[in-house]
């Protein structure tokens, strides 16, 4: 089967990370920026391991100089949602990467995205949301600074905060404060764990972070006790597939965790992630999930029914979001 057709959510997308190569090309032949390195012979991104992969993506990241460019890529990305049939996602940005921090700036790149949704979202195409969302590798303390532009334009588009880049640099108690200061704005927290770090990396984004929902997460699996946690906690993890088997994490899908991690319970949807980087699209990754474990249309419900109370969007939008998947006969349970 197709799953274009199948309304889907997606949670863990970076937008930057969704960004066309062509794009990308084009500003940095405008800005007279060389970032050749960034692509292959092929014209797509090119990196060999994940801490190559962050550099080529903060190399494609360094092209988008204005709002206007950001205004162009949220479109752009929304684009690619529409055509995957995707109704609702949550996209990562940062205010590392739009404007340096800086509260003024910041707050204008927040308007030129968010004007962008509403005109979409306006004329029936997919409701975009964002995660603020701190790089670990810049340190805690321009994540003090991040989680601060966050708690100010808190707002309809503006529901959560998290953190990404590389997990194996610092540890996830190190952001502490910026995780509290989010929380008592009132937005959602995610943080990337279980990816490149390994379950005690999951374990401590709990404990010290407090947070319900995990980017990836998936080398949970690799402790038994932390899985029944998770499980019973109700802790969601945003699982990306092809992500994982691009930069290595495992083989082939066969091998990942995802259908272990369902089986024991644990609450997940899935993503793509960094989709151009990786090869993937979200009607690839419905494909495969079908095709290696035999997952079908009431599973696919269950995930959107597992995503929807996950979600950070205002309880409108969630009410409009369930009518319009039961309509559409795709979310299992009394939604
Ligand atoms: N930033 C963009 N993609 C990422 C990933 N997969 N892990 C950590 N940081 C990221
Ligand atoms: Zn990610």
């Amino acid at each position: 089967m197709s799953w274009q057709e199948f309304p889907k959510l997606e949670l863990h997308l970076h937008l930057e990370g969704a960004a066309p190569p062509a794009l990308v090309r084009d500003l940095a032949k405008r800005r007279h920026i060389d970032i050749s390195r960034a692509f292959n012979q092929a014209g797509g991104y090119a990196f060999h391991d994940f801490a190559h992969f962050l550099q080529v993506y903060e190399a494609a990241t360094s092209v988008l100089k204005t709002p206007e460019d950001y205004a162009a890529l949220t479109q752009a990305v929304l684009d690619t949602l529409d055509e995957q049939g995707v109704v609702y996602a949550e996209t990562f940005i940062s205010p590392d990467f739009c404007g340096g921090r800086d509260l003024a700036a910041w707050r204008e790149y927040v308007a030129a995205m968010a004007e962008v949704c509403q005109h979409r979202a306006a004329r029936g195409g997919p409701d975009l949301r964002a995660i603020v969302t701190c790089i670990r590798h810049f340190g805690p303390d321009a994540a003090k600074e991040t989680a601060l532009c966050a708690a100010e334009t808190m707002g309809a588009f503006v529901r959560g905060f998290g953190m990404g880049g590389n997990e194996t640099m610092g540890r996830q108690g190190d952001f502490a404060w910026a995780f509290d200061c989010a929380r008592e704005a009132g937005l959602g927290l995610t943080t990337h764990a279980g990816e490149f770090g390994g379950p005690a990396s999951v374990r401590e984004a709990v404990e010290k972070l407090g947070v319900r929902r995990i980017g990836h997460g998936v080398r949970a699996i690799e402790d038994p006790a932390l899985v029944d946690l998770l499980a019973e906690r109700e802790i969601f993890l945003e699982i990306c597939p092809g992500s994982n088997l691009r930069l290595g994490l495992y083989p082939n899908l066969r091998a990942h965790p995802v259908e272990r991690l369902r089986a024991a319970g644990v609450k997940f949807s899935i993503s793509t992630d960094d989709p151009p980087f990786f090869g993937t699209t979200m009607v690839q990754e419905y494909q495969a999930l079908e095709q290696i474990f035999d997952w079908d249309a009431g599973l696919f419900g269950e995930i959107n029914a597992m995503a929807l109370a996950a979600a950070f969007c205002d309880g409108h939008t969630n009410a409009n979001l369930t009518k319009r998947l039961k309509q559409a006969d795709a979310l299992a349970g009394d939604g």
